[in-house]
């Protein structure tokens, strides 16, 4: 298949893994690569520009397609170092990146004098305009569906795709609830270039994380997400859990008085004691309504696969069966 997205990526299907923290690592990326789409390394999860410019050298070892790495613009009193981390994936021979969080404009001319494509994550069509007027060459769409941060506007992609559609110059793909070749045909019918999955690239074989994790996801049901720290304006949309049961209820208990101290139990650290040690219930992670979707750990490219013969039937016989007599 044949999009502006694959066009400008120089990839084979138009299907980006996003940017997950303790999931993107040079396994998955490499293996989403490997398999036509675009996988995506997590920066941060890497921290520092030494550990980031192993990490795609891992990665640059595993593939030779083209894949990107995700920076994400965090607010917080100590930043990364931004600078450094762009110079590592510039000499990494990295592609593209992904931008979320924050608008990426004061690393856009970096960005743009190595020939990165930038992709910027957003959850409204302000913010997509946005990045387009400040030369992104494509955005990501994430819908209020989304595993992680959707944003505060809550406009579920049935109504934000077509939005983005009418507004947008540049290429944009699909976020937030995409799961297989249904997602893809329903977001290039509502104007998107392809799509970018998040939870359901973590069931799969060569996600590095803990196998309780994927056992997680499948057994999870479309209601099993809750949405924390609105009242920070901070949402994210998590997997249920006592952790964020209890986070909950402090968000009740306090109301507007709530400050990010109050929670930092559930949310501060927990990354690597899920991800890795597949202690479920340590605290609130990322994850979709799409799980409600999910019931198979399939390998990246079986995955991959699926998605490109399942739109390719429904383009092909369940549309054409609606024209014949
Ligand atoms: C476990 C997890 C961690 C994530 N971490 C990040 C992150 O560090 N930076 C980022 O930009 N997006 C992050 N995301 C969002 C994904 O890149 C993607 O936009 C989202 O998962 C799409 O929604 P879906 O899960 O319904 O596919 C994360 C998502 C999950 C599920």
């Amino acid at each position: 298949m044949k999009t502006r997205i694959t066009e400008l990526l120089g990839i084979e299907h138009p299907i980006i893994q996003g940017g997950m923290h303790y999931v993107g690592f040079a396994e998955l990326a490499a293996a989403v690569s490997n398999a036509g789409g675009l996988g995506i390394i997590t920066g941060l999860t890497q921290g520092t520009p030494d550990k980031l410019a192993n990490e795609i050298a891992r990665c640059n070892a595993m593939t030779e397609k083209p894949f990107g790495v995700n920076l994400t613009f965090l607010p917080t009193l100590t930043p990364p170092d931004y600078p450094g981390l762009i110079q590592v994936i510039i000499d990494g021979g990295v592609k593209v990146v992904e931008t979320a969080g924050n608008n990426p404009a004061q690393w856009m001319p970096m960005l743009n004098e190595a020939g990165i494509k930038v992709i910027h994550k957003c959850t409204s069509v302000r913010h997509a305009l946005k990045a387009q007027t400040i030369g992104c060459h494509a955005v990501s769409v994430d819908g209020f569906e989304c595993g992680g941060h959707p944003g505060e506007d809550d406009v579920p992609n049935f109504i934000l795709l077509p939005r983005a559609a009418d507004e947008l110059t540049i290429p944009f793909v699909s976020s937030g609830g995409m799961a297989d070749g249904r997602s893809l045909v329903a977001s290039l019918a509502m104007g998107a270039d392809g799509m970018n999955m998040g939870t359901r690239f973590i069931a799969t074989r060569e996600a590095p994380v803990h196998e309780n994790v994927k056992q997680a996801i499948v057994a999870a049901s479309e209601l099993d997400t809750r949405l924390v720290m609105r009242p920070l304006r901070n949402t994210e949309r998590v997997m249920n859990n006592p952790a964020v049961e209890r986070l909950l209820a402090k968000e009740a208990a306090l109301g507007a008085d709530l400050k990010f101290e109050d929670i930092i139990e559930e949310v501060a650290g927990v990354y690597p004691k899920i991800m890795m040690d597949g202690d479920m219930d340590a605290g609130a992670w990322s994850c979709g309504m799409v799980a409600g979707l999910i019931n198979d750990i399939p390998t990246v490219k079986e995955l991959v696969d699926r998605i490109m013969a399942e739109a390719d039937s429904i383009i092909h016989k369940r549309f054409q069966g609606f024209y014949q007599d």
